[in-house]
């Protein structure tokens, strides 16, 4: 069996360890990727930290990462229409054709997703084994004039700002507790950053000649404060798209969001694969999120790389397995 390093959670406890694993056999319809860079996620700090959702969550032993670009070298005797060499990203949620939602194109709907990562053998390992289906070959649509307020300057609130802008809505706030983040977020997105430990939001919406609040919010912080705070700052009949995963259960002031008739919509990864043809279409057309990536290691330090992570001054951080 040929062997390759991977990063995996091998006890019921904090870290992650670098092993030796097998090269994973592919079956039919899928292919293998030789990952060259992985990107830490929130989602990987959970399971770093091993709290209450990823203990829940986490079979023991698993590789984790989700986040990975590589080169496809080697598919299935079924897989048609990609290469050996194709640079290639892939999206990380497996899903069946048997639902009901899969059935109606709702792949990303399907209640038997599983994640790479999370559910299944991930990215932190120098292959991959993926369906050809979640392949994504490498190579604007939010309405002008809204205000968007944005819980979070983690590195996914940090580029929903600078998408958001680059999609051209009209007032963008993003709020953090952590001075370095909102720093980050000035220099990468260019939007107005609001410390909510020294200033209000509400004074900051004056500033801009908001009257009427907010008409999108999106939570990326999993915060409970941050959320309240968002619910008070939203416009009758606003949006909220909650993303940040709160550590356990988080008490919600459901009245508020009632009578502001307010529509929350949960945020589990992405649209499959519509979300990846926009966002590659945002990058052809100039959307720059390169600055979010303030770390770069290689896989050998990535205790290093966690630990940026978790300090909190850091951005995106990118192992690198080549
Ligand atoms: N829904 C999904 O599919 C999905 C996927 C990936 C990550 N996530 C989650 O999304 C969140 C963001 O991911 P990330 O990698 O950017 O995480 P992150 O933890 O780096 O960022 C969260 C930020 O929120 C800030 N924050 C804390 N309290 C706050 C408050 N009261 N107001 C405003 N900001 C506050 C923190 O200082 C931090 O900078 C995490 O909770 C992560 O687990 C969800
Ligand atoms: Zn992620």
């Amino acid at each position: 069996m040929p062997q390759m390093r991977a990063l995996e959670k091998s006890h019921p406890a904090e870290g992650l360890w670098l092993i030796s694993a097998s090269v994973p056999e592919i079956g039919p319809d899928d292919v293998l990727i030789r990952v060259k860079k992985t990107g830490i996620c929130g989602t990987d700090i959970h399971i770093w930290n091993w709290d209450d959702w990823a203990a829940a969550t986490v079979p023991v032993p698993m590789i984790t990462g989700h986040e990975f670009a590589g080169e496809i070298v080697a598919f299935g005797c079924d897989v048609s229409g990609l290469s050996i060499g194709q640079r290639c990203s892939g999206e990380g949620h497996l899903v069946g054709n048997d639902s009901r939602q899969s059935r109606a194109g709702k792949f990303h709907l399907d209640p038997g997703t599983r994640g790479i990562g999370v559910n299944e053998q991930g990215a932190f390992a120098e292959y991959l084994c993926l369906p050809a289906f979640n392949v994504v070959p490498l190579p604007d649509d939010i309405p002008d004039d809204i205000g968007v307020l944005i819980t979070g300057a983690g590195p996914i609130g940090i580029m929903a700002a600078a998408v958001v802008r680059h999609a051209g809505a009209r007032h963008v706030v993003i709020t953090d507790i952590n001075p370095d983040r909102l720093a980050l977020a000035d220099t990468v997105a260019k939007v107005r950053t609001v410390n909510v430990t020294r200033e209000g939001l509400g004074d900051v919406m004056s500033e801009l000649g908001m009257t009427e609040g907010f008409d999108v919010g999106l939570e990326m912080s999993g915060n409970q404060a941050a959320l309240d705070q968002m619910v008070e700052a939203l416009v009758m009949g606003g949006k909220i798209a909650l993303l940040g995963i709160p550590p356990g259960k988080s008490p919600v002031d459901w009245s508020r969001i009632v009578f502001k008739a307010i529509t929350v919509k949960g945020i589990y990864g992405r649209e499959m694969f519509e979300t990846w043809y926009k966002m590659i279409t945002m990058l052809q057309n100039g959307l720059d999120v390169l600055p979010v990536i303030t770390h770069r290691f290689p896989v050998a330090e990535f205790d290093k790389g966690f630990a940026a992570m978790k300090s909190g001054q850091s951005g995106k951080v990118v192992l690198d397995w080549t």
